[in-house]
């Protein structure tokens, strides 16, 4: 089921997407960016000692935590190869109202618009440190070949509440199959069930206090 966007603006500035029908939006409302960059970023991507990271993420949406991990590569020079799965992917239209590269930078402005422009099902070199494969499919369905292989899992379904079945047992141990020892994996939930679920998959859970507007975030590793 496709579904109907708006493009909203949040406490920080950044824009996201809300959809009417769930009465969700992409992001926190307390700050797009500064939600991606706290969950994603700082409790995820800085805090893994690889020099060759290879992340997973679920839910590509408006690819900002893409756009976001593409600079911080660069900007520590760590090769870093992004494995991104999204069903509905969102329009052109939507895109040149996302102003996240207007907030940062001429050369994210420009790093976005590439991550964009990438084809899907394929490796895509977008800078010197960030490979890019955007893969469109369904989470829950779609089989992988690539077991214990990623690094790092930002997993940024929409929530619990609202789309249950992405967040089940049997997707959750498939999440753990693709991770390799010692990878970390990142969410912005909190919530008790979710962290049990995770556990049962096989991660050791913490709970680390949360971004702006959120009292706490989970992370595991593998
Ligand atoms: C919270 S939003 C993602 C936010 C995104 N990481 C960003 O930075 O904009 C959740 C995303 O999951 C996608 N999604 C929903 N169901 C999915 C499924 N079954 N498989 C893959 N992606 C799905 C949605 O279309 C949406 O883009």
């Amino acid at each position: 089921m496709e579904y109907e966007r708006k493009v909203i603006e949040t406490a920080d500035g950044s824009k996201t997407l809300f959809v009417p029908a769930m009465n969700e939006q992409y992001h926190s409302l307390n700050g797009a960016l500064t939600e991606s960059d706290y969950v994603f970023l700082e409790k995820g991507f800085r805090r893994h000692p690889s020099q060759t990271p290879k992340v997973f993420e679920v839910g590509f949406g408006t690819g900002l935590n893409a756009l976001l991990t593409a600079l911080e590569a660069e900007k520590s020079m760590r090769t870093t190869y992004y494995a991104t799965i999204e069903k509905y992917p969102i329009s052109n239209e939507e895109i040149q109202y996302l102003n996240y590269g207007n907030l940062l930078s001429p050369r994210a402005n420009e790093i976005f618009h590439a991550i964009h422009k990438a084809d899907w099902e394929k490796d895509v070199q977008i800078s010197e440190f960030f490979v890019l494969n955007k893969i469109k499919a369904d989470l829950k369905t779609c089989t992988f070949r690539n077991d214990n292989f990623f690094d790092l899992v930002f997993f940024d379904a929409f929530g619990p509440d609202k789309q249950p079945e992405m967040w089940q047992d049997k997707v959750m141990s498939k999440i753990f199959q693709l991770c390799s020892g010692g990878a970390i994996f990142v969410t912005y939930s909190a919530k008790g069930e979710i962290r049990r679920r995770m556990e049962a998959s096989g991660f050791r859970m913490e709970r680390l206090p949360g971004p702006p507007g959120k009292r706490q975030m989970l992370r595991g590793s593998k």
